[in-house]
């Protein structure tokens, strides 16, 4: 269910909004909307780092994606932690996976076009990633790199005009799963192994051959809005999954499965 949430509302006095042990909330921001002008325009709460990584993009549009992401990022954790948004410092691990040291909360982030997308655990370390629905013209070629044999011959299997969104699946829920350990991409792809066919849930179905231990993990397929794909990976069963929107934007409800 998505609730839309206003930027006043956001920005105005901490308030918890009560992330129970059982929950993830997961919020997206659609960046390119008018609704954000003010907050690119006048809201500086970036640390320096971040206004010098900020100004080393090349293109103002990357520029503006990547501040206000930033922005809306310290304003939800601001939310959650009670702490001043300006007054965060994170953590980066050594594969680049920010968290915030001394506090409970589990948080990742993904951007893709002017898709921002936000989740939030107070129990257990996640992991989430959305991509712009594209045609990916070498997508097989890419798997037979980077897929297991099994998600290969699945994807080659897939019609073509079903090939793509199989593709983004696979590599979706791949993303969150290395994310969600904290490794990034330097984890192998190969060494695990999700289901990807459309209409197929997502799931892990072994990591390193072994079957039970991909069983003690929940993935769930994201749709945030008609022109992305997504999924979060996180450890455990019975998660309640959250769904809200920042902004003025109103599209279709969001799918998890
Ligand atoms: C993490 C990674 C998979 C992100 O992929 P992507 O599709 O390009 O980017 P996404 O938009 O989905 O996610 C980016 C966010 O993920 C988070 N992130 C970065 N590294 C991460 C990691 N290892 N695990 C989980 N999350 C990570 C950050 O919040 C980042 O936000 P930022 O760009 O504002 O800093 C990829 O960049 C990667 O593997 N990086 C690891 C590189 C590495 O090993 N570096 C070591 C030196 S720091």
């Amino acid at each position: 269910m998505i609730n839309p949430i206003s930027l006043t509302e956001l920005a105005g006095t901490p308030n918890p909004p009560g992330l129970r042990e059982d929950e993830i909330h997961i919020w997206y921001a659609y960046l390119d909307e008018a609704g954000f002008d003010d907050m690119a325009n006048c809201r500086n709460l970036l640390s320096m780092e971040e206004s010098r990584r900020a100004a080393r993009f090349h293109f103002p549009c990357d520029r503006r994606r990547f501040s206000l992401s930033r922005t809306l990022l310290r304003l939800l954790l601001s939310r959650y932690t009670g702490q001043s948004p300006e007054r965060l410092q994170y953590l980066v691990g050594t594969h680049g996976k920010p968290s915030l040291p001394g506090d409970p909360l589990h948080f990742n982030v993904s951007g893709s076009r002017d898709l921002a997308a936000f989740a939030f655990s107070a129990r257990q370390s996640l992991g989430i990633d959305v991509e712009y629905r594209r045609t990916v013209p070498d997508a097989l070629d890419i798997a037979q790199q980077y897929f297991t044999f099994n998600e290969w011959q699945a994807l080659n299997a897939t019609p073509s005009p079903l090939q793509t969104q199989a593709f983004l699946q696979c590599w979706t829920r791949k993303e969150a799963f290395v994310k969600a350990v904290g490794q990034g991409l330097s984890m192998p792809l190969q060494n695990f192994e999700v289901t990807l066919m459309p209409g197929q849930p997502a799931c892990l179905i072994h990591i390193d051959k072994n079957p039970a231990e991909a069983s003690a993990w929940s993935l769930f397929h994201l749709e945030p809005g008609r022109d992305y794909v997504g999924a979060l990976a996180i450890k455990g069963r019975g998660w309640q999954l959250t769904t809200r929107i920042l902004g003025p934007y109103s599209g279709p409800a969001d799918a998890h499965s």
